[in-house]
Formats: C-alpha cells, structure tokens, sequence
C-alpha cells in the first residue's frame, strides 16, 4: 500500500460522505447530520489532497509542504474570520462570492494545465477541451457570481440591465466561443484561450446584470450549479477524480435547485439562465409610488385582535431575519397556542436571501416543524383565517404578482394572505421589498401596518398579551 493508494481509499470515503451529506441536508430534521458528514468528508479530502500532493510531487517535499501549510493557513484565517463575522442576512452574498472563488480557481487551474503540459502532449484534443471547457465555465462563474454579489449586497442595483439586442449580445458571444474552440483545438496556442476567457467574462457579468430582482433566487443557486460544474472541469484537468465527484454533485443538485425554484416562482427556466429571454422589452410598471392610504395599528391593538382570534398565520420574510425577530415570535407562537389559538406559518418558498432562509430562522428558535407550512399548504386556508400577521415580508405577499401583468414578479405565486378576515403587516416604512416594487397589499381595507423594527413590535405585543 502507498500512499497515494490511501489517499485515493480515502476520496471514495469522502465522496460517499459529500453523497451522505446531500442526503442529510434536504430534511430540517436530518440537516444537522448531513452537515457533519459533510464537515467530516472535507476534513478527510484535504487530508487525502495534501498526503497525495506530498507523495506525487517533483519538488522536495519540505517545499511543497510548506507550501500547502501556507495557503491552508491564509484560507484558514479568511475563512475564520469571515464566518465569525457574517450575519445570517448576508450568507447569500458570502455564497455569491465564494463561487466566485471556485471559478477563478478554475481559469487559474485551466491556464496553468495548459501552460504546464509539455508541447508534443499539447496536441491532445481531449486535455485542449477539457481546459478550454474549464477556463469557459469558470469565466462565466467568476464575473457572473462577482455581479450576483454586488447585487444581494445592494452594491449594485437589483433592477435588471436591459441592454439592446441582449439575446443577439448572449448569443454572438456563445458563436464566437465555439468558433474560438475550433481555433485553439485546430492550431493549439493561448491566443484563442485568452480571446475566450475575455468574451466569457463579458458573458457571465451581462447574463447575471440582466436578471432581474425577482429573479436572483434563481441566480444564486444556478451560479452554485456553474461554479460545481466549474470544480469538476478543474478535476479533469487535474486528474482529480474526488474533485470531479464533488464538482458533479454540486453541480446537478444546484441544477436541481434551480428547477425547483423556477417552478416555485412560475418561471421558465430557460428564460432566467438567458436574463429574461422572451420577456417583452418595456412592460415593466415597477409601480414604487403609494397607491392610496393606508391605515396604521399599534402593538396593544393588535394584541387585541390576537386575543380574539381563533386562527392565525404568520408569513415571515426578509425583513424577520433582519430583526432577528424569530425568537419573540416562537414566544408568541407558544403563548398563543397554549390558549388554544391555531397558529401556522406559511412559507413562500423564495422567502428571504436564500434557500430555505426562514424555515432555519424558526428552527433556530424552535418553533415545532408541525406548525410551519408551505404556501401551497396555507393557500387555501385564508379565507378562514382570523388574522395574518406579515413579518417583514413583501413582494412573496405581494397580490400585483396575479394582478398587475406588466409587474416585474407578475405570475410568480404569492402567498393569499389578503383573503384573510384581518392582516398585520409589519415593517419599518411604506419602501419597497427586493424586487422593488409597491405593494397593494398595504392600501386594502383590511390590511394595517404595524411600522417599527419587527423585533419590538413582536416583543411590545407578548408583552400586552401577558399582561392583557
Ligand atoms: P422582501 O420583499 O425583501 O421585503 C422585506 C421587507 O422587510 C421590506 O419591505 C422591509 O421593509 C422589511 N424589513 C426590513 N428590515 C426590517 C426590520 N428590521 N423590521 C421590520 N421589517 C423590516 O422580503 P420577502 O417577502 O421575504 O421576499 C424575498 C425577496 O427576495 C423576493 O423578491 C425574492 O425573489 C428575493 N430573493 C430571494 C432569495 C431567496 S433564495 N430566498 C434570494 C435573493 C433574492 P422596511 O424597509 O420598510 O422595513
């Protein structure tokens, strides 16, 4: 046994781990397993990376370890440091610019294979593809992910760029890619590479720039599937079968999660990938303006209505997480489900900065699974629902999505909380959500604002339901 045939024993373990992990994470109550596997099965594959490169490389081993040591201990202290300090708002963005990471890596890693490989193997059509492939998909995902990061983190406007003949832009730049393939297989030289790279960088900036605010769910997790695909082309070129694994799982499951969230938000899937091919130039009313008035409530107010209340759903949003409102909202979930009171959640699916964003969030503050919903669950339960309250959401409850055609998120399910007897919203100000657009919601009849942070106004209401 060498040690490079442990290394390669320990990859399988590895990737059956990754495999375990994936397994893990796609239920709440498993999801704590499944990132230990993961946890485990990358302590392991960096192991196994560092005990391969030490046995395969040319250079003496003392250099290549310090080597190794170095980088490990700059991403360490990036990586630490980063972690500590990121609020669970902001881990969309994180996200957006770590696929970043991955797809520099693999430009880097594509030019480096190119230049290391010896002239006469250079001739290789397969290892030419292969890294042309790589340095293509990287490309995209580096400026694509750069773009999607300065957008979630409001660097940038979220509103989607709309540039003339944006399909024929996308299109010429997917023609002049292949014809540059056939140039760098054809007569091998970086010339074609480099052409390619700079039209491939253009392309990932202008297809995530023209997607629109509504549509960035979507983004970031389609950016997530590139930047898998973009790990496992590194793994060819390197030879690197773990890599290529875990390249290909995060790159199918990102897919996946792409097709499940074009399907939540009733969009096609083509036409978020090509920054809204097909949608018509200029029907946008991104209405931003007030639409009339709008009745305000207080904290002791909607105690009241609480108190008398039979059935209750709770729609959370963006803006819970931002108060970090969840805890004082279990608390009123506990108190008024210990006076009988049926109270559920409903959770839009793209709810939040990302995947899954609210159902952590009420896990975090142990609010039982058997309350919390998913809109096509609560749907159709509004109109016997006493009270809804919106915490800090917006466009996911916003009825101009089944309303208003030429609205930016129009045909994208909404949770039916204006069916509802009475609706509490609670936010800080008449501004718009994500996607901003105004919200009709807020000028119904039988809609209030609650205006304040969303933490507060929860803990003002327990408050006078205690003492009430
Ligand atoms: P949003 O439409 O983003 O609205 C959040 C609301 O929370 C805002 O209107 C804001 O109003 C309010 N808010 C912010 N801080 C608050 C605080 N401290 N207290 C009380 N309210 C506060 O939320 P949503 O309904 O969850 O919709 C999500 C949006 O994000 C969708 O457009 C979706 O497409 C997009 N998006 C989702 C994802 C994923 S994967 N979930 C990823 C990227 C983008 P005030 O400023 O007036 O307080």
């Amino acid at each position: 046994m060498t040690p490079t045939s442990v290394a390669q024993a320990v990859y399988v373990l590895a990737a059956l781990l990754f495999v375990l992990s994936l397994a893990g994470l796609s239920r709440q109550e498993t999801a704590r397993r499944g990132n230990v596997a993961g946890a485990v099965g990358m302590v392991l594959a960096l192991g196994a990376t560092i005990v391969l490169a030490l046995d395969t490389s040319r250079r003496p081993a003392l250099v290549t370890a310090l080597l190794i040591a170095s980088v490990l201990l700059v991403g360490a202290v990036v990586g630490t440091w980063r972690a500590r300090r990121v609020e669970m708002t902001q881990m969309p963005e994180l996200i957006a610019i770590l696929h970043s990471f991955v797809g520099l890596a693999a430009v880097l890693v594509g030019y480096n294979s190119y230049l290391a490989v010896p002239v006469a193997e250079a001739g290789d059509a397969a290892h030419l593809v292969e890294v042309y492939l790589g340095v293509l998909v990287g490309s995209v995902t580096f400026t694509g992910s750069v773009v999607a990061y300065l957008k979630l983190s409001g660097r940038a406007r979220s509103a989607p760029l709309r540039l003339p003949g944006r399909n024929l832009l996308n299109l010429s730049a997917l023609v002049a890619s292949v014809a540059l393939l056939v140039w760098f297989v054809g007569a091998p030289s970086v010339w074609p590479l480099l052409l390619m790279t700079v039209v491939a960088l253009a392309l990932g900036w202008h297809l995530v720039a023209s997607i629109g605010g509504g549509d960035m769910p979507v983004v970031v997790s389609m950016l997530n599937s590139y930047s898998g695909w973009a790990a496992a082309a590194a793994g060819f070129m390197l030879s690197n079968d773990l890599l290529i694994v875990t390249g290909a799982l995060v790159g199918s499951s990102g897919a996946i999660l792409s097709y499940i969230m074009c399907r939540a938000m009733n969009r096609s899937f083509v036409s978020v990938i090509l920054g809204g091919f097909g949608t018509e130039e200029g029907t946008v009313s991104a209405s931003t303006g007030e639409q009339g008035e709008h009745r305000e409530t207080h904290a002791d107010d909607v105690a009241r209505l609480l108190a008398d209340a039979r059935s209750v759903v709770i729609t959370p949003g963006y803006g819970m997480a931002v108060a970090k409102a969840q805890y004082p909202v279990a608390e009123l979930v506990e108190l008024l489900r210990s006076r009988g009171v049926d109270v559920r959640f409903g959770v839009h699916p793209v709810a939040g900065r990302l995947p899954g964003h609210m159902n952590v969030l009420l896990a975090e503050a142990r609010v039982p699974y058997d309350v919390v919903f998913e809109m096509d669950e609560v749907n159709d339960r509004f109109p016997d629902t006493d009270v809804v309250l919106v915490i800090g959401a917006n466009d996911t409850v916003n009825p101009a999505a089944l309303d208003d055609p030429g609205s930016p998120i129009a045909g994208m399910p909404v949770l039916h909380v204006w069916e509802a007897r009475d609706v509490v919203v609670f936010k800080r100000s008449m501004a718009t959500g994500y996607a901003g657009v105004q919200n009709p919601l807020f000028f119904r009849e039988n809609t209030s604002m609650l205006f304040g942070d969303a933490k507060e106004r929860v803990e003002g209401i327990v408050a006078h339901l205690r003492v009430g």
